[in-house]
């Protein structure tokens, strides 16, 4: 995994030399976040040897290089899922491959569906902790020395300091923001009520099916890592209707702008 990781970097550099301080993953509905900044290079997932795509429609594939005010970032448009058939390990080969081209912290956002009773479908949720009991870990298999340890701590995944700093931007900027414990699933399909009220026992808040992974591998090689969350629907059992993918990127389409807001102060004050 380690040799694969440096020829993806290796063919990462023979188009751009840019080294990014932040990264960035976009979720459902963010996807333009990156025509937004001052783009200095793309790089097409598909120029990248082993570099896994995104079969869900509507991702583009690409790292977007470029300036949010001075600060370098590497925003990923279109991330995998373990639900398209890829080995977790490579579920999360593009985050590692982000940090080793540089980046030393990491924001993840994605859209999640609510089991917390008191959020509301719209709201924008802080992760503060992630429960990844129901999907293998990307950890599993021989440890990549060269990145991080064999027994990783989990202890502080979200960093205090970032958490501290996304509540700070919130306030400044007047959005609403939950806090709460992100709970993935292997998905594709949605959860069972059974399932949801599983999640709410175990002290999950919200549900999905991407986030926590690259967390860990991030943790793992000692990024700095924070995450937010769009409700974009209340999860299976809470909400009365049958929930669609459809719904899921309408509220996400809906929410974009003030999320893009919220990054964007972020990005400049982490
Ligand atoms: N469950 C899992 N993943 C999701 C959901 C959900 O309800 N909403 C958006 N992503």
């Amino acid at each position: 995994m380690y040799n694969k990781l440096k020829r993806c970097l290796e063919c990462v550099r023979e188009k751009t030399d840019f080294v990014p301080e932040v990264a960035l993953i976009l979720g459902s509905g963010l996807g333009d976040f990156a025509d937004g900044i001052q783009v200095v290079d793309t790089v097409d997932y598909s120029d990248i040897e082993g570099f896994p795509v995104s079969t869900v429609k509507g991702h583009k594939g690409r790292f977007v290089f470029g300036y949010v005010e001075k600060t370098p970032v590497v925003i990923m448009q279109g991330r995998v899922h373990y639900y398209e058939g890829y080995d977790m390990k490579d579920v999360v080969l593009p985050t590692r491959l982000m940090g080793m081209m540089g980046a030393k912290k990491l924001i993840l956002t994605n859209a999640s569906g609510g089991c917390n009773p008191d959020f509301q479908v719209g709201d924008l949720m802080m992760i503060t902790d992630h429960i990844t009991t129901a999907v293998p870990s990307p950890l599993i298999g021989p440890n990549i020395d060269e990145l991080g340890t064999r027994f990783p701590d989990m202890s502080e995944v979200y960093s205090k300091r970032l958490r501290s700093i996304i509540r700070d931007c919130a306030k400044e900027c007047s959005i609403k923001l939950q806090e709460g414990v992100y709970v993935q699933f292997t998905g594709p399909n949605f959860e069972t009520p059974a399932e949801i009220r599983l999640a709410q026992i175990w002290g999950g808040d919200t549900v999905g099916m991407s986030t926590a992974c690259e967390a860990m591998a991030a943790n793992h090689m000692g990024m700095e890592v924070c995450g937010i969350s769009c409700i974009t629907n209340m999860a299976a059992g809470i909400s009365k209707f049958a929930l669609t993918h459809e719904e899921v990127q309408e509220t996400a389409d809906k929410v974009a702008d003030v999320f893009k807001a919220l990054i964007s102060k972020v990005i400049v004050r982490m």
